[in-house]
């Protein structure tokens, strides 16, 4: 049971933190990594490597990175007297006769200090109440969050708080709720160990414990995992296939103020030979939202399966063969013919509603939230100039948009081939074209008009012929203006 701890308390347990640089910059220069090792990785060896000596930064690692349990008087002489008998007073720290060991691991990451369980070993089955360290999905919702400042956020599900701690930074309030009590013991844990005093826990189920309150962001990385079982709330869809997460997608909105956003990582399945495209648009309708729905993964049923098996501590192989067999006819009852994961976008917009989706393209790598955001601006610069009044805009290729032409060596010269038209950006684009569409687009100048554009452009064509290409190149110019290729001058 942990504590609560005062900003004083916090501090002084944080500062020693800070000084032995437990930080992701003082992880990675000794392990070349500030993640913890994963017994399915088998790295404990390599870990164990660069902690030969015994001082107080390896002390405070073995304790709260590796997990290790280590001699008291020895822990008490290197952290110091007053300190171990904080983190021991607060609950972090548990002693048995001669021997200490961290009750939670402790994880630097993006300037945070996210305490939670260890990852999973072989030996300890997950509780009930397992507070999961931070992983893949994790990462990627702090990756996507729109960080605009906001009166009223929402992490639902939060776990061990993190997406709490980071909206805090850029919100009045948070709201961080979740259906187990000891998640949000770990998120009180974390906020004071982050210093945050603008963090609220609230226990209960999906928005029931904010039934009256209204966001302008709502962050979610909820439990996704399509299997049949219900064993482990923090990662298992506790409705049918994949229907938690379209409750969330069709709960959120109402607990959304106009222009709010609701993001959220998930997976879903694909029925049959219905395209999953059109299944999840259903979801989508009538929500009053603008949705932007990215796909980032896809398995096949067989190795979907097979990889949420091993996320779990292997009891026998004749049980491993029970739960990959339930799993297995639970899709093939429900004609499932492949698992997509990734990424939704929603913002609350009176007016028609519009859902953009896409496979994540190549290269998208980092924060994804400005990108994010100049989509969903671009779609309303669109909206606002729609028809008549799209020839009076002026518009620019983005600086950061590059042609690159492959060229190919045929009959004893160079023959110029096809155009990649690539943005530079955490979401990049790249648009094959030819050249005269390359040439259209270097004429968006910023200083004329799409009008005057399109217009040069026509003059180059026969007269029946300009209706049709006037109507194609406005729509790959509303298109271009989507992808953030040009933008407003
Ligand atoms: C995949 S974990 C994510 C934890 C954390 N937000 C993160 O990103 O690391 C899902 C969390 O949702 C919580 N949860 C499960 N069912 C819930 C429900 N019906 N309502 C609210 N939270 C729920 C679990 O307890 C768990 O903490």
């Amino acid at each position: 049971m942990l504590k609560t701890m005062s900003y004083e308390l916090a501090s002084r347990l944080r500062d020693t933190f800070q000084q032995l640089e437990y930080s992701t910059e003082g992880l990675e220069a000794i392990f070349g990594t500030a993640s913890p090792p994963l017994d399915q990785n088998r790295n404990r060896s390599r870990f164990e490597y660069f902690l030969n000596e015994e001082n107080a930064q390896n002390t405070l690692i073995r304790l709260f990175l590796m997990g290790e349990t280590l001699p008291r008087d020895r822990a008490y002489d290197l952290l110091g007297q007053e300190w171990m008998g904080l983190a021991g007073e607060i609950g972090l720290t548990a002693e048995d006769g001669d021997l200490v060991a961290a009750t939670l691991m402790i994880v630097p990451y993006k300037n945070m200090l996210v305490a939670s369980d260890f990852p999973i070993s072989s030996a300890v089955p997950k509780p009930d109440d397992y507070v999961i360290p931070l992983g893949p999905s994790a990462y990627s919702l702090f990756d996507m969050t729109i960080r605009r400042h906001n009166h009223l956020t929402l992490d639902l599900g939060t776990g061990c708080g993190v997406h709490a701690i980071a909206a805090a930074r850029h919100s009045n309030r948070v709201l961080a709720t979740d259906i187990s009590p000891r998640s949000l013991e770990v998120t009180k844990f974390n906020a004071a160990l982050n210093l945050m005093d603008n963090i609220e826990t609230r226990q209960g189920s999906l928005f029931e414990p904010v039934f009256n309150d209204r966001f302008d962001l709502i962050v979610s990385n909820p439990p996704f995992v399509i299997v049949p079982s219900q064993n482990f709330t923090y990662r298992e869809n506790s409705l049918e296939l994949d229907g938690l997460a379209k409750t969330l997608v069709q709960t959120a909105p109402r607990n959304l103020r106009e222009g709010g956003y609701f993001q959220m990582v998930f997976e879903w399945v694909q029925i049959d030979e219905q395209p999953w495209e059109e299944r999840l648009a259903s979801w989508f309708q009538s929500t009053g939202c603008d949705a932007w729905l990215v796909k980032t993964a896809t398995e096949h049923p067989s190795w979907y399966a097979h990889y949420r098996l091993r996320e779990l501590v292997q009891k026998s192989e004749a049980d491993d063969a029970r739960i990959y067999a339930d799993c297995m006819s639970y899709y093939n009852e429900h004609k499932v013919t492949a698992v997509h994961g990734g990424m939704v976008t929603m913002r609350k917009r009176e007016g028609k509603n519009w859902l953009r989706v896409e496979t994540m393209p190549d290269g998208a790598s980092g924060e994804l939230g400005p990108s994010f955001l100049k989509g969903f601006a671009a779609r309303d610069f669109i909206e606002e100039n729609e028809d008549a009044k799209f020839p009076a805009t002026r518009l620019k290729l983005s600086p950061s948009v590059e042609a690159v032409l492959h060229s190919q060596f045929r009959e004893g010269s160079w023959a110029t081939g096809k155009i990649d038209l690539n943005l530079r950006d955490a979401f990049p684009v790249s648009v094959e074209m030819d050249g005269s569409a390359v040439e259209f687009l270097g004429g968006f100048d910023g200083q004329r008009t799409t009008g005057e554009v399109l217009n040069a452009l026509l003059g180059q064509i026969p007269e029946d012929q300009r209706a049709r290409v006037k109507n194609e190149a406005l729509r790959m110019v509303m298109s271009m203006v989507e992808r953030g290729v040009l933008v407003s001058a």
